[in-house]
């Protein structure tokens, strides 16, 4: 979910429902914004998307205070009445919340028994607490603060009081949250990206910090009531670099700006002389440990499980890769001088915080690849590395992901060298190829929408098979399909499939096959050969070198490590246009959200 304030001096409705459009990333199944004029609240809100909610809207009052809210449901299902704000019986606080109170069922039995609850959602205990503490007497900051100190779990939160419309108040507790400040007004955000339109000028907010809005002042206080004081910084964010500008969908421009951001990465991370460099301090950590662990979700997994290759065979370090959200469950046994390595895109991702902060407690150093400065779990871990990717707002992630292999390949090389050894690889000179032949597939579009609509227009499944570094990407394709067009799409070993996977073969399942790796192109074309014997419909996707006949697509031909930076680019194009042939939202898929801030 996403949140936002605003208070000044102009109507806040449409800075507000503009700031909502650009969190839409956050979730998008049903949106609201509460406005303040005069000690009067109006709230608006709607199942659906920002587009939606704006029809809702009553634009003739004009008001300077508001919040707003974009939602990924959690509890209570996505309907208008679960959206937020939400507010307390008696109308006078309105609340918006990003995050899940976990005793939200306790907090209502303790101390809400008579109040009659109109949604289903885990927000209404906050703002029913509010409205009960302040009606017995305390001041609403005061009010706020003792709700506060009962919440267990996460959020960010917007507080508005119909008694005072100078005010809007702002809370937060593992989610994320900004005020940003501006001459003549002030707001709030769960991302600068919001409202980068208004203000590059930030104050970045802590764990369990109660902070006073106002158009002219905001007061930071912890939950003593102590003030608390903090320069803000400049988001360092291009307002254009967060439009579509002449493209039909972000995931069409953002998989285009690969090649561009490969550029940007060999640049950003190049010292005077030409070479690859990286913090000294990072590199030393990597050197001293005697395990690295990779933690990461979704896309991001994916490109950590190609990162442990590059990491192993290039500096020899023994790599595990975990998925966030099993990591706590299923914990290795550690080493003696364990690593770890968070990879997330957003930097926000809920799941991948929670290992963190466990392995910080436990006394381990951590890095994190991210592509967003600042983000929370750049800020929690010992190191950061950024993508330079650039914002990506397509839920699906396309060059957030290539960025990862970059960056992960350039850190396996120079923590290498340090180590001594001898890889007979210039990767400067082998990225700027990479750079090329990805501009190369990215100026092929109408041979990947033949193939998405030949192989996947009619069907309800599909299969990913590789074989090495060809896997993973296959699994990363599988996902990107699944994601955007909905077909229920598996990646598979191609050595595996036999043992379980080919019974779901029948006349015509399309089987996609990746074949860039030379050690093991007669495997995976063996592979292919037992699929389309049981009726499957194969579309192979080879490189240059070690190409046969009938191949559907050959791939230029790049080093034979770096294949999966440029065999994943037909799979992204692929998925697009199987989403669009669909008739899908690709940009906003169903169910999903781009950063996922709850566990
Ligand atoms: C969400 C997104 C995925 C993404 C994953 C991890 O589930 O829908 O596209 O890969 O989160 O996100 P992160 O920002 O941590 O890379």
């Amino acid at each position: 979910c996403g949140i936002v304030g605003y208070i000044g001096n102009n109507d806040s409705k449409e800075i507000l429902l503009k700031g909502l459009e650009k969190l839409e990333y956050r979730g998008y199944d049903s949106a609201g914004i509460a406005v303040l004029n005069e000690s009067k609240v109006q709230v608006f809100k709607e199942k659906g998307r920002i587009a939606d909610l704006r029809n809702t809207v009553d634009f003739d009052v004009l008001a300077h205070v508001g919040i707003g809210h974009t939602r990924w449901a959690t509890h209570g299902v996505p309907s208008t009445v679960n959206a937020h704000p939400h507010q307390s019986t008696s109308g006078r606080f309105t609340l918006v919340h990003n995050g899940v109170i976990e005793n939200y069922e306790s907090l209502k039995r303790e101390y809400l028994q008579g109040v009659s609850f109109i949604s289903d959602t885990d927000t209404e205990v906050i703002v029913q607490l509010i409205g009960l503490f302040a009606g017995e007497g305390l001041a609403t900051d005061e009010a706020f603060r003792k709700t506060l100190t009962l919440l267990k779990g996460s959020y960010a939160l917007a507080l508005l009081d119909e008694q005072d419309n100078e005010t809007i108040y702002v809370a937060k507790n593992k989610s994320p949250l900004l005020v940003g400040l501006g001459e003549t007004f002030n707001v709030v955000a769960s991302d600068a990206m919001a409202m980068i339109q208004v203000t590059d000028q930030y104050v970045e907010l802590m764990d369990k910090e109660l902070v006073i809005v106002k158009e002219d002042k905001v007061v930071i206080q912890n939950l003593n009531g102590e003030i608390i004081t903090r320069d803000p910084y400049t988001a360092e964010l291009d307002a254009s670099d967060i439009e579509k500008g002449t493209y039909p969908h972000y995931m069409l421009k953002e998989i285009d700006e690969q090649p561009l951001v490969m550029r940007k990465i060999i640049q950003n991370y190049q010292d005077d002389q030409g070479n690859l460099t990286i913090d000294q301090e990072i590199i030393d950590a990597m050197n001293d440990a005697d395990r690295i662990y990779i933690i990461a979700a979704g896309t991001s997994y994916h490109a950590g499980l190609v990162g442990k290759q590059f990491i192993e065979k290039m500096a020899k370090i023994p790599v595990e890769v975990h998925i966030s959200s099993e990591f706590g469950y299923n914990m290795p046994l550690l080493p003696e001088k364990p690593l770890f390595i968070f990879i997330s895109q957003s930097g926000e991702t809920a799941d991948s915080r929670a290992v963190l902060v466990k392995v910080k407690e436990m006394g381990y150093k951590a890095i994190t690849i991210t592509n967003v400065p600042g983000s929370t779990l750049s800020r929690e871990a010992d190191y950061t590395l950024l993508l330079h990717a650039g914002p990506e707002i397509a839920v699906a992630s396309t060059k957030a992901y290539t960025a990862q292999l970059a960056v992960l390949v350039i850190l396996a090389e120079v923590t290498a060298k340090r180590r001594g050894m001898k890889l007979g690889l210039d990767l400067v000179h082998e990225l700027g190829i990479i750079a090329n032949a990805m501009e190369v597939l990215c100026n092929e579009k109408e041979e990947f929408e033949s193939i998405a609509r030949e192989f996947l227009t009619v069907t309800r499944n599909a299969f990913f098979i590789g074989r090495g570094l060809d896997f993973y990407v296959g699994l990363e394709g599988a996902l990107k399909l699944k994601e955007i067009s909905y077909i229920q799409a598996e990646g598979f070993a191609g050595g595996e499939l036999k043992h379980g996977t080919i019974a779901l073969i029948e006349e015509g399942t399309p089987v996609i096959a990746l074949a860039t790796q030379e050690s093991v192109n007669l495997g995976i074309r063996g592979n292919v050969q037992e699929v389309a014997a049981r009726g499957a419909y194969a579309c192979i996707i080879s490189m240059k070198g070690l190409e046969a006949e009938g191949d559907t697509f050959v791939i230029p031909e790049v080093h034979d490590l770096l294949t999966p930076l440029i065999s994943v680019i037909p799979l992204q194009l692929i998925s697009y246009y199987a989403a669009l042939h669909r008739d899908c939202d690709v940009d906003k898929p169903r169910n999903l959200a781009k950063s996922v801030t709850v566990e």
